[in-house]
């Protein structure tokens, strides 16, 4: 099959917040390239209710967002990283009102500020109410798309990086059902996610891993991937054929939501000083106890002390959505539990977003800035994306960087599609939800690992690479070495918590 080659100046994989916010800041005489399985309204952080986590809120200051941040990431947090993300987060959220981003102000004009898990000041700034990932990503997208030097390849599959051997010298990509080589003086991994390696995850189902994948076989250095976190509350349902949960913020508890049991009783006072706003692995940990004890498969959050107004203007996606389930969040408690929800480690950058590789950079959820330490802070994940996606622009610069030789050489077997690996997304799901779940043990993450690895030996056999099969390869890559990393830490930080069982 022939390979059509083209040609950019900088290639972003993937649309959500980080890739629009870099393009955004990229010297306009640049070309920029956008590479999208699907489109901007399909990505991860489209779907992120809660907000966006900045020192701007009244009595805050920069160095107490560090210290919130420093603690929930339970000692690993790279501190030099935390200072550049919690020093230029108002400076950003100043930057995204100018665009006008349309976030939800307090009576007296100024931004309205909310708590989640892990805050102990209120900082969290959102729009639309539990919609500020559409709100913000719907802006961005707006503005990119007036941008000339900007152009989107949307539902065009990112199959890997082509380097040569000093640097990487752009990817290869289907589009339109045809196979092309995309050379590029560099490439942005914005691909988000691999929550689909777990069976219940609050993720969209691009969320394959591709970013991580395609890096570590490019040879790039990852970094922490043990660490994954679960949010404690994801709505639960018993039956849920898409694997999507839906997410119930970590706002609700900001705004006075108690968890309760199912007996009705609190159980998170007493086991950590902020009780329900104890970081998300305290959380996710304490209702997995709770619901093995019980024998019961979920747990509740109350939220019925606020009025049915209150909830509808601050909650409107919460609140449609439990609705369309029956569920009346004023008068009924809503079942929660714990589901996988973002991906602390990926590829290693430093603080400009760049790699181990010449030529690539990774921003937002695929990258690892040393930011989040073994536990991600609530919040600071669209921060993330905003404050490295900046950097990253700025490191690129305007000047011709130089461009590589790039080896152009077809994947084995590349066909447009039409192949079927539904069995082994099945036993991939099945191996993370075993044994890199929120309580893990040694023995089972070595008998993890040696299953992905004959998984992911067997799909590299195939010889069939349409867009399904390289996900589902990108999957047990990105779930290998989940479990690789986890299986080389046995003490338990943060969102990996090792048992001797
Ligand atoms: C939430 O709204 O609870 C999620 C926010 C986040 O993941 O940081």
């Amino acid at each position: 099959m022939t390979v059509e080659h083209h040609e950019t100046d900088v290639l972003i994989i993937g649309c959500g917040l980080a890739g629009l916010y870099a393009a955004l800041h990229i010297d306009p005489r640049l070309r920029v390239l956008f590479v999208t399985k699907e489109n901007a309204d399909t990505s991860i952080s489209w779907l992120a209710q809660g907000g966006i986590a900045a020192a701007v809120g009244a009595g805050d200051d920069p160095e107490l967002h560090l210290r919130d941040t420093l603690e929930a990431g339970a000692g690993l947090c790279d501190e030099a990283a935390v200072r550049v993300l919690v020093s230029e987060a108002p400076r950003e959220i100043e930057i995204l009102r100018r665009m006008a981003v349309p976030f939800d102000l307090a009576p007296d004009g100024t931004l309205s500020v909310t708590r989640e898990g892990g805050h102990r000041h209120s900082r969290v700034v959102h729009a639309g109410g539990d919609a500020t990932g559409r709100e913000t990503v719907k802006t961005l997208a707006a503005a990119a798309g007036e941008r000339d030097n900007i152009r989107f390849w949307e539902r065009s599959f990112f199959a890997g990086l082509l380097r040569d051997a000093e640097r990487v010298t752009g990817a290869y990509v289907w589009s339109g059902g045809v196979p092309c080589a995309v050379s590029a003086r560099c490439v942005i991994l914005c691909a988000g996610g691999a929550g689909r390696i777990y069976s219940r995850t609050t993720n969209p189902a691009v969320a394959t891993g591709d970013g991580v994948a395609a890096a570590r076989r490019a040879g790039a250095e990852l970094k922490n991937m043990e660490f994954v976190q679960f949010h404690p509350t994801g709505l639960y349902e018993e039956r849920m054929p898409s694997g999507r949960a839906f997410l119930i913020s970590e706002a609700l508890r900001g705004e006075g939501a108690l968890l309760l049991n199912a007996a009705g009783e609190r159980f998170m006072a007493g086991r950590h000083e902020l009780a329900e706003l104890a970081p998300r692995d305290v959380v996710s940990r304490a209702i997995a106890r709770e619901m093995t004890r019980s024998g019961h498969p979920c747990v509740y959050l109350d939220v019925t002390a606020k009025g049915k107004a209150f909830l509808q203007r601050r909650f409107p996606t919460i609140y449609a959505e439990c609705a369309a389930r029956g569920l009346y969040i004023e008068r009924d408690r809503i079942p929660v539990a714990p589901v996988q929800h973002y991906m602390v480690g990926g590829v290693a950058t430093g603080l400009y977003a760049e790699t181990s590789l010449p030529g690539l950079y990774a921003v937002g959820e695929n990258a690892c800035t040393g930011v989040h330490g073994a536990n991600r802070l609530a919040s600071n994940s669209m921060l993330e994306c905003l404050v490295f996606g900046r950097r990253c622009a700025a490191h690129i610069g305007g000047g011709a960087a130089p461009r590589g030789k790039a080896e152009i050489a077809a994947l084995p077997g590349w066909q447009g599609g039409g192949d079927d690996t539904e069995g082994e997304r099945a036993a991939i799901r099945a191996v993370c939800d075993r044994d890199a779940g929120i309580i893990r043990t040694l023995r089972g993450l070595e008998r993890g690992a040696t299953e992905m690895r004959g998984i992911l030996d067997a799909l590299q056999a195939r010889q069939t690479h349409g867009r399904d099969s390289l996900e589902t390869l990108n999957m047990a890559s990105a779930a290998l070495c989940v479990l690789e990393s986890a299986a080389g830490r046995p003490e338990s930080a943060g969102t990996h918590y090792v048992t001797g069982a």
